[in-house]
């Protein structure tokens, strides 16, 4: 069965309660209507009434089952107002600027999330990322024994002799724009958890570089070698290896050429990257060029999942997404 078809039967078992925070946005409700038609979720949009019942009149659109919130005239606004000051108070967050935030639904979303009304939230169809992230990065905040959301993009090949059977894990193509070592090797192991998870793979993970074990001499190097080290001792009985440049990664004969006897070389099913710049633009390389299927990005390592659209996103990009994020939920 297909990856995505193995996440939205899980998806459908949870029936988790998934925010759509751009509830007046036409591919969301298209979206939505497909979720419920399908069953992969409980819905709630945030959104003016309203405006929401017009859309949806006008298109033929039919989001009967979905939980329609106001994030303006809501009556738990107070509540959760109350909740935001609680979590900010060492900024110095007041009520009064509380209530003005909740008017955003990309604040209200991880809010309702926060108080428990609900499971996961998607936006981003018509958001910057950044602007996404932040309520949920200062909110939602991260899981126990986590301190970085990062973002992985499972990249479908038509290869199948790569990766697990053509699938590969890119991170982190969404958030960290310059990771620390300590941050990478955390990068790693949220990663592998993910892998499993969501992708239903077991993690082999290579640390990637533009050298492999010590072929090139350079502080970036050293950056690598040592959230290699670092993902060892926080993670020992996860199969890491590093650093390595990508052909040893992916190809048994020059992974064992360059990396002889390691056991991730010429075996990776998760590629780590450096940084933001070489995982984005290596994600949409393999997408435009390789022609392969890229879901995500997947956002990791959050207290409860968030995710994030591009604005380009389509209808199917929405329901796939609702599907991962209900799946994350648990
Ligand atoms: N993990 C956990 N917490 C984080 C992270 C992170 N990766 N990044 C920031 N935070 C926390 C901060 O500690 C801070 O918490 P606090 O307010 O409680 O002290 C809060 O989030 C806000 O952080 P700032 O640094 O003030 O926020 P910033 O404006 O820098 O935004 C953001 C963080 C949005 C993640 C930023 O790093 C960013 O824009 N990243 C790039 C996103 C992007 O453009 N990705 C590419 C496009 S996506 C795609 O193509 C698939």
């Amino acid at each position: 069965m297909e990856l995505l078809d193995q996440i939205k039967n899980r998806a459908r078992k949870l029936q988790n309660r998934i925010v759509l925070a751009e509830g007046t946005e036409l591919r969301t409700l298209k979206a939505a209507e497909i979720v419920l038609k399908e069953k992969l979720a409980k819905i709630i949009l945030l959104g003016n009434p309203q405006i929401i019942a017009e859309l949806t009149r006008k298109e033929g659109i039919d989001i009967s089952g979905a939980e329609i919130i106001d994030p303006l005239t809501d009556d738990k606004r107070q509540h959760y107002a109350e909740i935001m000051v609680e979590i900010r108070k060492s900024k110095g967050l007041t009520i009064e600027e509380a209530l003005k935030s909740l008017n955003n639904p990309l604040v209200f979303g991880p809010i309702m999330i926060k108080a428990g009304d609900a499971d996961g939230e998607i936006a981003g169809a018509i958001n910057a990322t950044g602007d996404v992230l932040r309520p949920a990065l200062q909110y939602v905040k991260t899981l126990p024994g986590v301190s970085v959301v990062s973002g992985v993009f499972i990249m479908i090949l038509k290869d199948k002799t790569i990766g697990d059977n053509g699938i590969l894990i890119f991170a982190d193509c969404a958030v960290m724009p310059d990771p620390d070592e300590k941050q990478l090797a955390e990068i790693a192991i949220t990663t592998a958890k993910t892998a499993k998870t969501i992708a239903n793979i077991e993690p082999r993970i290579a640390m990637l570089s533009f050298s492999t074990k010590g072929s090139a001499k350079h502080a970036l190097v050293d950056k690598m070698v040592n959230a290699t080290r670092i993902a060892h001792e926080m993670a020992p009985e996860l199969l890491i290896d590093g650093e390595m440049q990508l052909d040893a990664a992916l190809n048994e004969e020059v992974g064992q050429l360059k990396s002889p006897g390691s056991l991730v070389a010429g075996k990776a099913n998760v590629l780590v990257f450096p940084g933001l710049e070489a995982a984005n633009i290596g994600y949409k390389l393999v997408q435009r060029l390789a022609g392969a299927e890229a879901i995500g990005p997947i956002l990791q390592g959050m207290a409860a999942p968030i995710n994030d659209l591009s604005r380009g996103c389509s209808v199917s990009d929405i329901v796939n997404m609702a599907a991962i994020t209900a799946t994350q939920a648990g």
